[in-house]
Parts: structure tokens; C-alpha cells; sequence
């Protein structure tokens, strides 16, 4: 533990940030396996380049799971140590994949990412001025979020384009 790092800390229980990265850690390990296994089992038109997308995402969660359990471990705190726990203390769940057309895997995965913008955005107004570490750490996390939206948005408006193009050549 980061005994003056955390002295630093005003205004704020450190218990109550280690709870909601402890959340925030949940949310993320279930965002790598869902983007994970959507990756392999992912079917239909434009796959390479979902493939692509959702297997970059999995890489870029889990790099998060990283830097919210080192935060976590810096203020004393411990990150969740079983993976049952993720599913009690998650504020995103986990959307199996039922249907693998890859229309609606990118619409699960868009679901979750406007969650993950939820929940940093919170941590994000909750540590401004109070814990500037874990405050710049979230605001990063909080970024690339957005930037999962934004390129998952877009593929999916591709594919849906695409696929309109294709049926109106047919008629
Ligand atoms: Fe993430
Ligand atoms: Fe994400």
C-alpha cells in the first residue's frame, strides 16, 4: 500500500473507491471473455473485420482489468479473487452471445460498452479533485471506452449498409 500516495487522498473514504474499482475490475473481466468468445464464435458477412475489432477490445480489457487491479492493490485494497465474485459485484453482467450473426454480437457489444461509459464516468465525477490517481487512470479507461463505442458503431452501420446495398441489387 502507497502509505503517503494515499495520504494525499481527500474528501473521499478509500474503502469507497476501492469498492467501485473492485466493480469497475468485475466489469471488465467479463467484457474480455464476452469480446473473447465472440471472436470465436462469430458468424456471417464482414466477419474478418468484426474478428478484428472484437478480438482488439478483449486485448484492450483486459489491459484495463490490469491497471484498475494494480490501482486497487496501491490502495490497500485486494482485487476480487474469485471469478464467481465477478458476476456478484459487476455493474455491466455478461451478455452471452445467443445469436453469432455478427449484427447482433456488435449490438451486444455496443450495449456493453455505452454500460463501461456509464460506470467510469461516474468514477471518473466521483475521484475529480479528490483522488487524482485513480482519477487519471479512469479518465483513460474512460477514453478508450468511448472509443470501443465509436469503432463498434461504426462497423455495424458498415455491415447494415452493406447488406441493405445487397438486397436492393437482388430486387
Ligand atoms: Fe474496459
Ligand atoms: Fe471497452
Amino acid at each position: 500500500m502507497a502509505r503517503r500516495g494515499n495520504s494525499i487522498i481527500k474528501g473521499i473514504e478509500i474503502n469507497e473507491i476501492i469498492s467501485v474499482l473492485n466493480k469497475a475490475y468485475a466489469d471488465e473481466w467479463l467484457a474480455y471473455y464476452q469480446y473473447f468468445i465472440e471472436a470465436k464464435v462469430i458468424k456471417g458477412i464482414m466477419k474478418d473485420a468484426a474478428i478484428a475489432e472484437l478480438t482488439q477490445h478483449a486485448a484492450d480489457e483486459l489491459r484495463h482489468a490490469n491497471m484498475v487491479a494494480d490501482r486497487i492493490l496501491q490502495l490497500g485494497g485486494t482485487p476480487l479473487l474469485h471469478p464467481q465474485e465477478w458476476f456478484t459485484h459487476t455493474n455491466c453482467g455478461y451478455e452471452e452471445p445467443k445469436d453469432f450473426d455478427v449484427v447482433s454480437i456488435l449490438e451486444d457489444s455496443i450495449k456493453g460498452e455505452q454500460c463501461a461509459i456509464s460506470v467510469y464516468s461516474h468514477i471518473v465525477e466521483m475521484t475529480r479533485h479528490k483522488d487524482v490517481v485513480t482519477y487519471d487512470i479512469v479518465s483513460q479507461i474512460l477514453a478508450d471506452e468511448v472509443e470501443h463505442e465509436e469503432d463498434l458503431q461504426t462497423l455495424h452501420d458498415d455491415i447494415t449498409e452493406f447488406i441493405t446495398d445487397i438486397k436492393k441489387n437482388m430486387h
